[in-house]
């Protein structure tokens, strides 16, 4: 196998990993400040049970409900761990985020390639499609299906409605991954009441502007936080991150300020790449899918490398011939990444 790279490279401009182009304001005074309580010779709370209860507290659920873990990739891999593996299969349905199939291939488990529609949306006849292929592996398969919503990378969240159909249709495991959850204008957390087979993901990496500190978390049945738990090792979860995740959670409001500015800089760089002729992908999301008609997408991708701007070239993907994808920046970042785009078009 190959591993997962996302190709970084020293560029003045990053708009290729979809993290958020401010941080949170005094937050890393805050967390300094707070350091001194810790016991850092102690091992610590091997639950987690402050962070757990305060994300449980933002979720309207109780702490049993919340499983924490090092970004929301390690909760993948926990839910694939305890739910996955040899002789069972994971459903995902593409393009998608790369790593629900990567992961679940690491852990043994066999993967399902549904696809998306047109507007690259599930669709009731390849969901049906991909549920009854799983039948091959076991009476109960697949046992996860993975729905990422908003969709990374083309950007759309999917309509409740279909998740609904998901949910009551999937033999095992649904997990919906909302890394950009707050872009979207509902969230499947509302269906976790009626539905124990349900997990909702999500991350500190995008919308809370804090890539660096590797915390996401699952809202989900508390007997699936306990499966998750006991795949899990023992004090994953450091001290000073526990600490600095329950701080985050006090900048909500800015966090929601933050995305209603870039969700309005979204429309600004969108109505930009119109108007030079290329065709945007309807976002929910703080990224933008774009197709460049009669271009040569990795051709565009270097020329904006060599002006020192990096966009994640997405046209290897599944049905992604000739799209890049550019996370929303400042809106200097993203002037200067235009004016290159421009550049590199003429
Ligand atoms: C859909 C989706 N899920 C999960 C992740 C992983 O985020 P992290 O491990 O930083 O929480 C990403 C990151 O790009 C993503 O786009």
């Amino acid at each position: 196998m190959a591993g997962y790279h996302s190709p970084q490279i020293e560029v003045g401009i990053r708009l290729n990993t979809n993290e958020s182009p401010e941080p949170l304001a005094g937050f890393t005074e805050q967390v300094a400040a707070s350091l001194g309580t810790l016991a850092l010779n102690r091992y610590p709370d091997r639950e987690a049970l402050a962070l757990r209860r305060a994300l449980g507290a933002l979720h309207g659920v109780d702490a049993e409900q919340v499983y924490c873990a090092n970004g929301s990739n390690e909760v993948l891999q926990a839910i694939c761990l305890a739910y996955g593996g040899a002789g069972r299969s994971a459903a995902v349905f593409e393009p998608t985020y790369a790593l629900h199939g990567h992961i679940a291939r690491l852990t043994g488990t066999a993967v399902i390639e549904g696809e998306r529609d047109g507007e690259f949306l599930v669709e009731e006849g390849e969901l049906a499609r991909v549920l009854t292929v799983g039948g091959r592996f076991g009476a109960a398969e697949p046992a996860i299906v993975f729905v990422c919503s908003p969709n990374n990378p083309t950007g759309r969240a999917e309509p409740r409605d279909m998740v609904e159909r998901i949910v009551a249709s999937a033999p095992g495991l649904v997990v919906v991954d909302e890394a950009y959850g707050q872009f979207a204008r509902w969230s499947a957390a509302e269906l976790l009441a009626d539905n124990p087979h349900l997990v909702v993901v999500r991350t500190f990496s995008k919308t809370w502007s804090l890539a660096g500190l590797r915390l996401g978390y699952a809202v989900a049945d508390p007997e699936v936080v306990d499966a998750l738990l006991r795949v899990t090792l023992p004090y994953h979860l450091d001290s000073v991150k526990q600490l600095a995740g329950r701080i985050a959670l006090e900048h909500l409001d800015e966090m929601h300020d933050r995305v209603a500015r870039v969700v309005a800089e979204r429309e600004r760089v969108v109505h930009a790449l119109r108007a030079l002729g290329l065709r945007p992908f309807p976002s929910d999301a703080n990224f933008v899918l774009f197709a460049l008609p009669g271009r040569d997408a990795r051709e565009v991708w270097r020329s904006l490398v060599r002006q020192s701007v990096l966009v994640r070239d997405v046209s290897g993907f599944p049905h992604l011939d000739g799209c890049l994808r550019v996370t929303i920046g400042t809106p200097e970042e993203d002037d200067t990444f235009l004016a290159a785009l421009s550049a590199a078009l003429s």
